[in-house]
């Protein structure tokens, strides 16, 4: 049966339990691990860093889904790729040369996505859609997890998805925020392939089976 992939964003899990929360994962439907990396100047918070990101990777037995918020993220990369990532993700408003930075993550065998702010319109990736491998749509906007959804990410998706088509590229689309089991469906009929989703999975009493209804419902 045809469904999204889901990534469940562990800046929602208990810290106090992250082995636990990252073999919750592993034996869950989820698809990957996805997470969120701030900087508390490009977005106004802070995340996790290396040792946080050391253990996941150590634990997880899926891909990691690494989304930089942060300016100037080419000082980063290498250090996200020798962690593990297997999507690394840059956000186009932070990126000054931004062809060299997906070409630069390709180039060591990492799939390169681009994250899009609410404000920044999908048409900006018009010359570069055939190079990315996903293309993340914020649709809250980034710094914290448990926002309200925007719901004009709906139509965002649409764009995208003929933006891809147009080009006949394979890029993914991947909606980052908010994501919960009033909007997955319909994103998903829309033409996203990732669902993000923090709060709505971590904080259910049975986080498995709220997965498995993000993905199969
Ligand atoms: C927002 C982050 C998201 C966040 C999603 O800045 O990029 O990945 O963790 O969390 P929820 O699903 O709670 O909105
Ligand atoms: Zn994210």
């Amino acid at each position: 049966m045809l469904a999204p992939l889901i990534a469940p964003s562990i800046l929602a899990a208990d810290f106090g339990l992250l082995k636990q929360e990252c073999d919750m994962v592993n034996e869950s439907a989820a698809d990957w691990f996805h997470l969120d990396i701030m900087d508390g100047v490009f977005v106004p918070n802070l995340s996790f860093g290396t040792p946080v990101v050391k253990s996941i990777a150590k634990a997880a037995k899926k891909p990691l889904d690494i989304h930089l918020m942060m300016i100037d993220p080419d000082r980063y990369l290498d250090l996200f790729i020798d962690l593990g990532a297997r999507f690394l993700t840059v956000h186009y408003e932070a990126c000054t040369h931004l062809n060299r930075t997906i070409n630069y993550i390709q180039s060591k065998d990492v799939q390169a996505g681009v994250a899009l702010n609410p404000h920044t319109n999908v048409s900006l990736l018009e010359d570069l859609i055939t190079e990315i491998d996903l293309v993340c749509l914020m649709s809250v906007n980034p710094g914290f997890g448990g926002q309200k959804f925007i719901e004009s990410t709906y139509q965002k998706v649409k764009q995208t998805k003929s933006l891809i088509e147009k080009h006949h590229a394979s890029t993914l689309i991947e909606i980052d925020g908010g994501v919960n089991d009033q909007n997955a469906k319909k994103l998903y009929v829309e033409g996203a392939d990732v669902l993000v989703a923090g709060s709505h999975i971590f904080s259910s009493s049975d986080p498995q089976k709220t997965i498995k209804q993000l993905k199969y419902d």
